[in-house]
């Protein structure tokens, strides 16, 4: 099967990796870096089996930056671009989908998109309705540019085996045909596909549950594997991720395609009310002198509750959690809900508590180690810190921060501090949302609340 992934990022990249094993992959993506890195056999991201695929495993794998030659012969073209929150508009920024649906249709129309970024519930109807006439203008144009095609190629070779009388002979016939295959186009795809002709008809929606970090990892031993559809073809979209798992007992899930968007966000909003639910427990503990770990372990001993996924943090953070569980709220306009809206403030009580709890300690200088949600991560997108940094600056407080993975000099103007040393000196009191051994020495200067040493 030929596949073409728009996006190398967590997601992109490491369905490039499990499908490049058994499929011939083409990965587009805008940033030049990236697309040298991968054709290099290097990971641009940090993730220890994709790393380790890239370097060792004999993968049909290229990157390009170049759309026509990612798009022009796939049957399967994954989205996996960005969709950031937009807080004008309260609703994922949906724009970099769009633009691959765009190229798509007008490189390869007939090619099944299949999304795989995170979108609105509602979404993939919505683009299914946007870009109907579209797709009817381009396919018939793409049929029938492909059908000249073919016929031109058997006109001049009748012209080399003949003379010129007869290709003019020829060419009156192929003007007549081409007219007539341009109407039996019209027919076969109004008859067919686009009976309902007011609707886009190759794409579809499956949601990705991975985690940055593990991002290969989860995708060789999927939780679950859903798709928005119920046809021959979400099969063989499903099938082909099974194929390049380590997995073949995964469940596999068909929905309808709103259901398939819901699933994802519902599954990450009660991701983060655990969290949240965690935290506030753990709010509670400090607020009243109470030994939170006895409290946690106690409550997760009920095997209904369970004792994973229960540490407490400075707040729900990361790419996804904090703008999944916006969007949901966002798609709950005119449903009654306390809950959903919850799990969202919460996440705001939560950091605006830690950051009291440093402004009462009255520190000239705060050190914030780490800007990354844990330990082993390459990115600090929407970390939890970074809105407890910003509450304790507004207070005139000056702020430092030691973050290997920043080459900067300044973050938010708080200084970047390069040496570990220098940083644990310089700082009163230390933010660490995740403990680790480098700062075990210091360990009366550490405000953390990580009690059990995992995520
Ligand atoms: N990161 C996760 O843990 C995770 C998990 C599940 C779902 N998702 C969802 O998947 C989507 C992608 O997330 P990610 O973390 O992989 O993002 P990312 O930021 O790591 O990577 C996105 C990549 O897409 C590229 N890109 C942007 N516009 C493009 C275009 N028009 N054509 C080609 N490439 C383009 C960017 O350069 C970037 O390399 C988002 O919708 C996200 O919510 C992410």
């Amino acid at each position: 099967m030929k596949v073409a992934i728009a996006g190398t990022g967590y997601v992109g990249l490491s369905l490039a990796v499990l499908l490049a094993q058994k499929n011939e992959v083409v990965a587009l993506d805008i940033n030049a870096q990236k697309v040298e890195l991968i054709n290099a056999g290097k990971s641009p991201i940090s993730d220890a089996e994709i790393s380790d695929f890239l370097a060792n495993k004999k993968l049909n794998l290229t990157a390009t930056l170049d759309k026509q030659l990612a798009y022009q012969y796939a049957d399967f073209i994954i989205i996996a671009t960005p969709t950031d929150y937009d807080p004008e508009t309260n609703y994922f920024n949906t724009q970099s989908v769009e633009a691959v649906i765009e190229d798509v249709l007008s490189i390869n129309p007939d090619a099944t998109m299949v999304i795989k970024s995170t979108v609105p519930v509602g979404y993939t109807e919505s683009v299914k309705r946007k870009y109907a006439s579209r797709y009817l203008e381009n396919s018939l144009t793409h049929q029938t540019q492909k059908k000249r095609r073919l016929k031109l190629e058997a006109v001049v070779s009748a012209g080399q085996r003949h003379d010129l009388e007869k290709i003019s002979i020829g060419n009156r016939l192929w003007q007549s045909a081409t007219q007539l295959h341009q109407n039996l186009c019209v027919a076969d795809i109004k008859g067919d596909e686009l009976s309902e002709s007011d609707s886009l008809p190759n794409i579809l929606f499956s949601p990705e549950f991975l985690r940055e970090g593990k991002a290969l990892h989860d995708n060789l031993y999927p939780s679950r594997i859903v798709v928005g559809e119920q046809s021959q073809r979400a099969r063989i979209f499903a099938q082909l991720l099974v194929e390049g798992s380590k997995q073949a007992d995964t469940p596999v899930l068909y929905t309808d395609t709103t259901e398939a968007e819901a699933i994802k966000l519902f599954s990450n909003t009660y991701l983060a009310m655990r969290v949240a639910y965690f935290n506030e427990l753990d709010s509670y503990a400090e607020t009243h002198g109470l030994d939170s770990r006895q409290i946690i372990e106690g409550v997760g001993l009920d095997p209904r509750i369970g004792s994973h996924y229960n540490n407490p943090s400075f707040g729900y953070g990361g790419y996804c959690l904090p703008k999944d569980t916006r969007q949901l709220l966002a798609n709950y306009q005119n449903v009654p809900n306390n809950l959903i809206r919850a799990i969202v403030d919460a996440n705001t009580t939560r950091k605006e508590f830690i950051a009291d709890s440093i402004i009462r300690r009255n520190p000239k200088v705060v050190g914030i180690y780490r800007l990354v949600m844990k330990s082993g991560s390459d990115n600090f997108r929407a970390s939890a810190i970074q809105g407890v940094m910003k509450r304790i600056k507004a207070k005139g407080i000056e702020v430092i921060v030691y973050e290997p993975v920043l080459e900067e000099e300044t973050f938010f103007r708080s200084a970047v501090v390069k040496d570990l040393g220098e940083f644990k000196a310089r700082a009163d009191v230390i933010l660490a949302n995740r403990l680790t051994d480098e700062i075990i020495d210091i360990e009366g200067k550490v405000y953390t609340r990580d009690l059990f040493g995992q995520d």
